[in-house]
């Protein structure tokens, strides 16, 4: 493979900045805190990170807000800090990825409050979806899309009673598309951080940008993207180009021009596409427009033999007619942590059902995710790695009155929000000055120390992976034969030898024939036995 194939077999870690390392110990992750913790990222043996949105925003969702690309938030730091990420991490064999989050801006971004100052029918507006209400006085709102955040309401009046279009909060407007001064800033933001050296760059809610320009009504189609009881079967049929905001053809051209912009630094793009519809979300990866995008169909599958191989197989069938390579995604910055989700008795994971006080076995959440570490490890494509995933660090329950993530609040207090997921990394057992978000006080067991040199810990266990998945070159690339196996038990080979077996039975299933165990999740049980919940990579 050549070098500038770099993404296609990538293994890429993605840093929340707020909760990653705090350098000036504020209780805020900052640039200065990644830059002391870059070494401890290329020692796990990852090619590249994925930086969350770094730039200045009040953080009404975590960054996703952006008031300015141009600026690094001073909680974080500066830009020249931020170009220093890029060269001391490249210096280091990794590579930058960025976050951009083209649906929306923050309500506090030049243009926006330039169009709220210039009033109704101003060429300002025509930046935004403005639109009069409905009702006598235009009291109500102008349409019944619901929001991506709990359904909660996606349009917000101003003083001068024009009312605005946000599919998440109402700090995010959403930007208007069809404007071509929206398509131009973007390729300059690109072009701004390609040239500082950035490899890639994540495209946000990449699937929502268009909006059919009438606005109309949803009128019992599906109203988002994300996984939950209320799509289903209907999204299937609902999604794609009838679809009002979701997955509008439109939104090809404008990622076929991204992409000649990325193709002249030779950067990559990894697509937010959340499309339950395989053939729809595989345009998106046609050879002119996206390189990957995010697998959800895999962070949202439960711990079950089948669904998993099925999913699997659908994944490389899916990515296979546009030559795109497939990527492997436990957990993210949105969703409930790996080993807190295979610990529960619905192993899945779904928007919709997330609740408080649901029971959690954690010790076997833990021996499935350090399974399915090994099993996503092995897979053909790119890999993503959540901070915190390599310490087996479980969903925070959050108190109350510290909750900060908008998911909560716009559900009017029934979903926990996405904040258990984002908790500052535990490096040492002593906690964070001052966190921003409470650290549970038994995380001092989890800490980046006391796992380090241990060889049962998770950490061990991913940078022993990674540096295997690393020096056998062949993981990333190439095809996946699966072998017969007993129910409940996943075992495939990959081109060069290397065997994985997964059991997700309840009992010890016997090894195939191999010449050497390279690696397993959890202790052989009893000779030649592979116990439930484990995984195994062979030599044959
Ligand atoms: C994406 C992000 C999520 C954010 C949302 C709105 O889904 O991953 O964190 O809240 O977009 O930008």
């Amino acid at each position: 493979m050549p070098a500038s194939d770099w993404w296609r077999s990538a293994a890429i870690y993605q840093v929340y900045v707020r909760s990653f390392a705090d350098g000036d110990g504020d209780g805020t992750g900052d640039l200065a805190g990644v830059r002391a913790r870059l070494p401890y990222l290329a020692a796990l043996g990852v090619d590249a990170l994925w930086f969350t949105p770094w730039y200045l925003s009040p953080l009404a969702d975590g960054g996703y807000d952006v008031a300015d690309y141009r600026t690094i938030d001073p909680a974080f730091g500066t830009l020249a800090e931020a170009e220093k990420v890029i060269a001391e991490a490249r210096d280091l064999g990794m590579r930058t990825i960025v976050d951009i989050v083209p649906n929306h801006v923050s309500d506090r971004h030049p243009w926006f409050r330039a169009a709220l100052a210039a009033g109704p029918g101003s060429p300002e507006r025509q930046l935004f979806h403005f639109r009069p209400g409905r009702g006598e006085h235009g009291e109500l709102p102008p349409g019944d899309w619901p929001s991506q955040f709990n359904g909660a309401d996606t349009w917000t009046r101003t003083p001068d009673g024009e009312w605005y279009l946000h599919l998440f909060t109402p700090q995010q407007p959403d930007l208007n598309w069809d404007h071509p001064e929206v398509r131009r800033e973007h390729e300059e933001v690109l072009r701004f951080w390609f040239e500082r050296g950035v490899a890639g760059v994540r495209i946000d809610s990449a699937a929502l940008l268009v909006k059919d320009p009438a606005l109309p009504d949803l009128a019992g189609r599906p109203p988002g993207p994300w996984p939950g009881p209320a799509q289903g079967a209907g999204a299937r049929a609902g999604a794609g180009a009838a679809h009002p905001y979701i997955d509008r053809d439109e939104l090809h051209s404008i990622y076929r021009s991204w992409r000649a912009v990325a193709d002249e630094y030779g950067a990559v793009f990894v697509g937010e596409v959340w499309l339950p519809d395989s053939e729809r979300f595989a345009r998106y990866l046609r050879p002119d427009e996206l390189h990957t995008a995010f697998n959800f169909g895999f962070l949202s599958c439960p711990w079950d033999a089948e669904r998993l191989r099925a999913c699997v197989e659908e994944t490389l069938a899916e990515h296979a007619p546009v030559g795109a390579p497939a990527t492997w995604v436990l957990c993210n910055h949105d969703v409930t942590r790996t080993v807190t989700r295979y610990g529960r008795a619905e192993t899945g994971f779904d928007f919709a059902a997330k609740a408080f006080g649901i029971p959690t076995d954690l010790a076997l959440g833990t021996r499935r995710a350090r399974a399915a570490a090994l099993l996503t490890l092995a897979l053909p494509g790119s890999v993503y790695v959540y901070q915190g995933e390599e310490l087996g660090l479980p969903e925070a329950e959050i108190p109350l009155g510290r909750i900060q993530d908008p998911m909560h609040f716009r559900s009017g207090g029934t979903d926990p929000g996405r904040d258990g997921c984002r908790v500052p990394l535990p490096w040492t057992a002593e906690p964070w000055n001052d966190p921003w978000l409470p650290q549970p006080a038994d995380w001092a067991t989890y800490a980046a120390d006391r796992q380090e040199g241990r060889p049962d810990s998770m950490l061990t266990l991913y940078r022993n992976a990674l540096r295997l998945r690393r020096a056998a070159g062949g993981f990333g690339g190439g095809s996946l034969e699966w072998l017969h196996a007993p129910p409940g038990v996943l075992a495939f080979t990959r081109p060069d030898g290397l065997l994985c077996v997964v059991n997700l039975s309840g009992t010890p299933v016997p090894l195939p024939r191999h010449t050497h165990v390279l690696l397993g999740s959890a202790p052989e049980e009893g000779a030649g036995l592979l116990g439930p919940d484990t995984a195994v990579w062979l030599r044959t």
